[in-house]
């Protein structure tokens, strides 16, 4: 099964992928954590997604869909993955159904999270990742409403778009997102 989660900064998609990847048997495969590992060992692609990320800005489409699609040739997504943070942009969004298709694994499920910034905000301040100062998370949210926020209304057309309130306890967001799995009949 193929499934991703979308959402705002700070909405717990990390957190909850960490249990769902482990609860479906399936890679957790988070764009965001494959960038911070490049710039960590200063490859090429590190080096230019770098000044995006400190910026919170999107790092190109070419760059993110090259990493996405090499990733997905691992031998441990021949079953399925679960992708966080990616796709972002509908150009990102069309370009992964064309190389699922030729795969022949398209989308399972797509679950939306939804939180309020304020609330996202202060998660991500106590957090305090590199790009978690006030500044930069309220240029996130920006982008995100701008750039990903259509990719609802693209999974919603194809009816494999579900939407799960992220502002409860990571135990009440979890239990959301049991059901919603369920529901859809994607058990391990
Ligand atoms: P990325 O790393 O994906 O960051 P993000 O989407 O902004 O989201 P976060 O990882 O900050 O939040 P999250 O939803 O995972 O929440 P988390 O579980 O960590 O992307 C970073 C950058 O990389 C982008 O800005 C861009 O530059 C680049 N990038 C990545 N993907 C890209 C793409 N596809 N295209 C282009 N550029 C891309 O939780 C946050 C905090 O809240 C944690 O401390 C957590 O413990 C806490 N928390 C979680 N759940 C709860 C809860 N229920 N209650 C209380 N606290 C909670
Ligand atoms: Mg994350």
């Amino acid at each position: 099964m193929q499934l991703v989660f979308v959402g705002p900064p700070g909405v717990g998609k990390g957190t909850q992928s960490e249990w769902l990847s482990s609860f479906l048997a399936i890679p957790h495969l988070s764009t965001g954590d494959m960038l911070r590992a490049s710039v960590e060992q200063k490859t090429d692609i590190g080096k230019s997604a770098q000044g995006f990320i400190q910026d919170g800005k999107l790092v190109p489409d070419d760059i993110v869909i090259e990493i996405v699609d090499s990733r997905l040739d691992e031998e441990d997504c021949r079953n399925g993955f679960l992708l966080d943070g990616f796709p972002r942009t509908l150009e990102q969004a069309e370009m992964l159904d064309q190389r699922l298709a030729s795969r022949g694994m398209p989308l399972s499920l797509v679950l939306e999270l939804t939180a309020d910034e304020s609330q996202l905000l202060q998660r991500l301040v106590d957090r305090g990742r590199d790009d978690d100062s006030p500044e930069v998370v309220r240029k996130r949210f920006q982008i995100y409403r701008n750039q990903t926020k259509p990719l609802l209304g693209y999974y919603d057309e194809k009816n494999i778009l579900k939407s799960i309130d992220g502002s409860g306890t990571r135990e009440e967001v979890r239990e959301h997102i049991r059901l919603a799995v369920r529901q859809q009949g994607l058990e391990a």
